[in-house]
Order: C-alpha cells, then sequence, then structure tokens
C-alpha cells in the first residue's frame, strides 16, 4: 500500500514555529517518526508540504495514479479552501484530516473545517501522534476497503 503524506502553509517552519502549540518537533521529525511506524505496518509513503494552495490540489488530483490514501494536515486551509474541499471530493482516494493542535479548543475561526464532511475523519490534538493515528485510520480503512 502506498501513502501520501500531504502538509498545508507554514508546516515547514515546524520545530521553531509557535512551539508552545505545535511542539518541537520538525517537519523531518514527523516524516522520519512516520517512516519508522510505515515499515512497522509494511506502507510506503510519499511526502509533499506546500505554502500553495494550488500545488496542494495538483498533487491530490495526481495521487490516485500512485497512492492508495492520503494523511493531510491543511494547516490554515482547513478553515477556508473550498477549492482543497472540492479537490478530496473529486479524487477517488480516501484522506484523513490531521492536525498537530486541537482545532476545537483555539480560536473560533479554527473550531470550523470546511474539509472534514468530505475526509473520512479527522485527528486533532495529539501532537505528532496526531499523524501516526492518521496513518494507522488510513491504512485501516483502505485495507478494509
Ligand atoms: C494546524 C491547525 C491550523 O489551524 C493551523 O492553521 C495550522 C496547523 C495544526 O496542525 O494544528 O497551520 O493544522
Amino acid at each position: 500500500m502506498n501513502i501520501l503524506v500531504m502538509n498545508g502553509p507554514n508546516l515547514n517552519l515546524l520545530g521553531t514555529r509557535e512551539p508552545g502549540v505545535y511542539g518541537s518537533a520538525t517537519l523531518d521529525d514527523i516524516a522520519a517518526a512516520l517512516r519508522a511506524l510505515g515499515e512497522e505496518l509494511d506502507v510506503q509513503l510519499g511526502f509533499v508540504q506546500s505554502n500553495h494552495e494550488g500545488e496542494l490540489i495538483e498533487r491530490l488530483h495526481a495521487a490516485p495514479a500512485e497512492f492508495q490514501g492520503v494523511v493531510l494536515n491543511p494547516g490554515a486551509l482547513t478553515h477556508y479552501s473550498y477549492a482543497l474541499r472540492d479537490a478530496i471530493s473529486s479524487v477517488v482516494i480516501p484522506v484523513v484530516e490531521v492536525h498537530l493542535s486541537n482545532i476545537h479548543a483555539r480560536e473560533e475561526f479554527r473550531s470550523r473545517s470546511v474539509l472534514a464532511a468530505v475526509c473520512v475523519g479527522q485527528v486533532s490534538g495529539f501532537g505528532v501522534q496526531s499523524y501516526l493515528l492518521g496513518l494507522r485510520a488510513i491504512v485501516a480503512h483502505v485495507g478494509a476497503e
């Protein structure tokens, strides 16, 4: 099984970006933890990070040719990107939404995800574990399909 891990705007800054909110792990640290779990689960992973909505949409369009599912941290696009939502609806592979922070326990605008309804589910608030739980969830979901 091949799973694509996608990260949206500003997540390239993890490690130095608001560590009190997002923790001290860098995106490379998260990728390493995911790779270790991927080996355990016998899953191959691809990684994409972009600060550009259109780039994420295009990578999502291309994903079904290579991947059976997606773990997505959309960053702030979570809260307003109808274009990313439509892209998720348009591809035939399932997407799990993940967040390091608990988006329901922060500013009001973060408590709404315009993507959640078109994702298989959402994991929010567990730091790096959100990604690992998200990977386990998408692998189980795809395996059961
Ligand atoms: C985030 C939460 C979003 O509200 C924020 O814009 C991010 C990161 C998270 O992982 O907690 O960039 O998706």
